[in-house]
């Protein structure tokens, strides 16, 4: 275990007089808490920001009220709620998870249990136990990574496994037993407005006094960022089938990119319907591990549709879940024509 530079209870204290006098107390999943509530707010959370969250999560609740509602949604409508939040793997991981727990016959409350759960690790268990149940549940996040990786001027890029190790590590130790809601909710609120990225405001953060990164004069190098590598690129081909005010859309396997959502069918680059093809226009956009350079096809003859594709009109086009970059191009391509 890694020797404390401060008593861990006096840290409790410090991070949760300040969460209860400067931290977000109005955030919607705070107000009437439920596991499922939890649940859902941390998978939005991954990756996306709160502001970005907050209406996704509105929408979700009225949609799906509980964890039985979800579970019997059809996957359809539980990508349509997601659609435009991107990482489409937690809207399905959300729905296996609603499915499992629905199944298991009540919410799991503790640790290994909820780790049982297909899409529940190590994070989101801890959060659940901290802010469902106001119970021992340790949590790292990038909030809580950036924060210990200062507080105990910590070297090594995030992800790397003895970091992470030394994380958890800490975290546990540093975890009370019981304030636990507030303590988690400090943390965060720690990392996501004070130890930010960039300018952190050390003149105000009650951690300061015993900060070694700030001590040291290394708040800003640290955490040690990643070395970010060349994102390859992966070209797309589209197909763009518009006939009888019609667009015809391709159900997307519920597996690689943009999985289970609508788009429009994508053909491999040697298709023969791409020879006699009109090239209407590219896009390019950034996921998390490569960037996907698409171009969009016209093909000169009609197209026979397969069992995973449909036509749309305008009216149901508006309702369906597409792709964000997808929708943006069709809309575009849409108004050109009627212009
Ligand atoms: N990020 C992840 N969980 C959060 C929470 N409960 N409140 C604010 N930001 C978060």
């Amino acid at each position: 275990m890694k020797e404390l530079t401060f008593n861990a209870d006096d840290f409790a204290a410090w991070v949760i007089d300040w969460q209860q006098q400067q931290g977000r107390h109005d955030l919607p999943w705070q107000q009437d808490i439920s596991p499922y509530k939890v649940l859902v707010s941390e998978l939005m959370l991954q990756q996306t920001q709160v502001s970005t969250v907050i209406p996704y999560f509105e929408r979700w609740m009225a949609a799906f009220p509980d964890i039985a509602s979800l579970a019997q949604a059809p996957q359809e409508r539980v990508m349509e709620l997601w659609q435009g939040l991107g990482y489409y793997a937690r809207a399905r991981n959300l729905h296996k998870a609603a499915i499992a727990i629905t199944a298991r016959g009540s919410f799991p409350d503790d640790l290994a249990s909820l780790q049982q759960i297909p899409g529940i690790g190590r994070y989101t268990a801890g959060a659940i136990m901290s802010f469902a149940y106001n119970r021992y549940g340790p949590i790292v996040d990038g909030n809580v990574r950036r924060l210990f990786c200062r507080l105990f001027a910590l070297e090594g890029t995030p992800g790397q496994s003895a970091l992470e190790k030394k994380l958890w590590q800490l975290a546990e130790q540093l975890t009370p037993r019981e304030h636990n809601r507030q303590f988690a909710q400090a943390l965060l609120d720690l990392g996501a407005t004070l130890c930010k990225a960039r300018q952190p405001a050390c003149q105000s953060c009650p951690l300061q006094s015993v900060c070694l990164a700030y001590q040291q004069n290394r708040v800003a190098e640290l955490p040690t960022p990643k070395v970010k590598k060349a994102k390859p690129s992966r070209a797309g081909h589209f197909l763009w089938v518009h006939q009888k005010q019609q667009l015809l859309l391709e159900q997307r396997p519920d597996r690689g990119i943009w999985s289970s959502l609508l788009a429009l069918p994508e053909v491999e680059a040697d298709d023969p319907r791409l020879a006699h093809a009109e090239l209407m226009g590219t896009f390019s956009h950034q996921f998390s591990h490569y960037q996907l350079d698409a171009s969009i096809w016209s093909p000169s003859a009609g197209v026979q549709e397969t069992a995973a594709q449909s036509w749309y009109n305008r009216q149901q086009l508006a309702q369906v879940g597409l792709p964000a970059p997808i929708r943006k191009w069709i809309e575009q391509q849409l108004k050109q024509q009627s212009d």
